[in-house]
């Protein structure tokens, strides 16, 4: 009995102690390699010389900036006024609204992204910076997106964008004719059943087999616009 007993919780032990290490490590391992890891072992040039923690330019677990529609935050939030909505004369969604203008309390997950990514804050200006390390300095002194990831801070820098925070709901699928329902979304994400930034982006990695672009599906036969696009 023993000696058949015995291996199977040895196994699933050795099993749990693995899957633990191999999922703890696929959190690091995956935003370790890529642009979002700003600490010291960032790979991209916009990266700390002191900073040894990779969440803290985004996350703290306490004293976040939080409303109830952003995760545990604690990058400086941008004070752009406006950033112009998308518009066409076949575009059907009737709520997408301006994201510019608002403060902690109504930032949606679309101004997480543009608190790096409109170029006006630096990414080392933290609501509660590490106790470890209260200052961060940045290589090179460079401090701000000025690249082509900074997408503007103009009041018409998300006119020439995909369209965001808007909601996708089954009457906006019927409505247009050329949307799968919400409810059958593989892959993609909605928030409070809105499309924003991170719908398409993951902040944390990316399923893009190049790596680029954090994006949650690859664009390899633009799956990822297939994900909702029903062409
Ligand atoms: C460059 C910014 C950035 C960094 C760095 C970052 N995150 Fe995030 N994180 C975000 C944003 C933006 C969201 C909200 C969008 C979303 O849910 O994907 C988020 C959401 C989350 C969520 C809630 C949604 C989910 O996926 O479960 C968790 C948990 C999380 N992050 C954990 C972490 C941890 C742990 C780290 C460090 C290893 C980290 N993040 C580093 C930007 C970042
Ligand atoms: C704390 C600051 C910060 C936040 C918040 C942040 N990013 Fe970034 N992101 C960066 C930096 C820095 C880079 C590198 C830019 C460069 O090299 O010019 C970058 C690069 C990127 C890139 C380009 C990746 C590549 O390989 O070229 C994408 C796409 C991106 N971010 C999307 C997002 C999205 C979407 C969000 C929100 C869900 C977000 N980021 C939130 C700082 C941030
Ligand atoms: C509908 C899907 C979708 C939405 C929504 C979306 N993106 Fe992207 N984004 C992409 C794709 C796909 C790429 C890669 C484009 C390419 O390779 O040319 C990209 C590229 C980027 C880049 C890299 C640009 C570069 O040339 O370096 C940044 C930064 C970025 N997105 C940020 C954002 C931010 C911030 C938002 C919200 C305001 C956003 N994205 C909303 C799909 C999306
Ligand atoms: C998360 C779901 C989602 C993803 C992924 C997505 N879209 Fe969209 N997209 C939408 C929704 C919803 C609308 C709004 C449609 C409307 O209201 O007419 C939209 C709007 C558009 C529009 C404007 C339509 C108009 O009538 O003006 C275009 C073009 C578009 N998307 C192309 C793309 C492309 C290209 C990709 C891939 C890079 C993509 N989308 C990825 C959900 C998505």
């Amino acid at each position: 009995m023993n000696a058949q007993t015995k291996p199977n919780p040895g196994l699933a032990g050795i099993l749990v102690a693995l899957l633990a290490a191999l999922s703890s490590g696929a959190i690091a391992a995956g935003i370790a390699d890529t642009k979002h890891n700003l600490s010291v072992t960032g790979t991209g040039t916009i990266k700390s010389t002191d900073q040894t923690e990779i969440c803290v330019f985004c996350h703290t677990p306490h004293d976040a900036i939080k409303n109830d529609n952003i995760p545990l935050w604690n990058h400086t939030l941008s004070t752009t006024a406006a950033y112009g909505t998308y518009s066409s004369p076949t575009f059907d969604a009737t709520d997408a609204a301006e994201i510019g203008g608002v403060d902690a309390t109504t930032a949606a997950v679309s101004n997480l992204c543009l608190s790096c990514h409109d170029g006006s804050v630096a990414v080392n200006s933290l609501n509660n910076p590490s106790n470890a390390r209260p200052t961060t300095t940045m290589a090179g002194g460079v401090t701000n997106i000025t690249g082509s990831a900074n997408l503007g801070s103009s009041s018409t820098a998300l006119k020439n964008d995909h369209p965001v925070n808007f909601t996708y709901d089954a009457a906006l699928a019927a409505a247009d004719g050329g949307l799968k329902a919400p409810g059958s979304l593989t892959g993609v994400k909605l928030f409070n059943d809105k499309v924003q930034c991170a719908s398409c982006h993951d902040p944390h990695t990316s399923q893009d087999p190049t790596g680029m672009a954090f994006l949650r599906v690859s664009m390899s036969g633009s799956t990822l616009c297939l994900s909702c696009h029903d062409k």
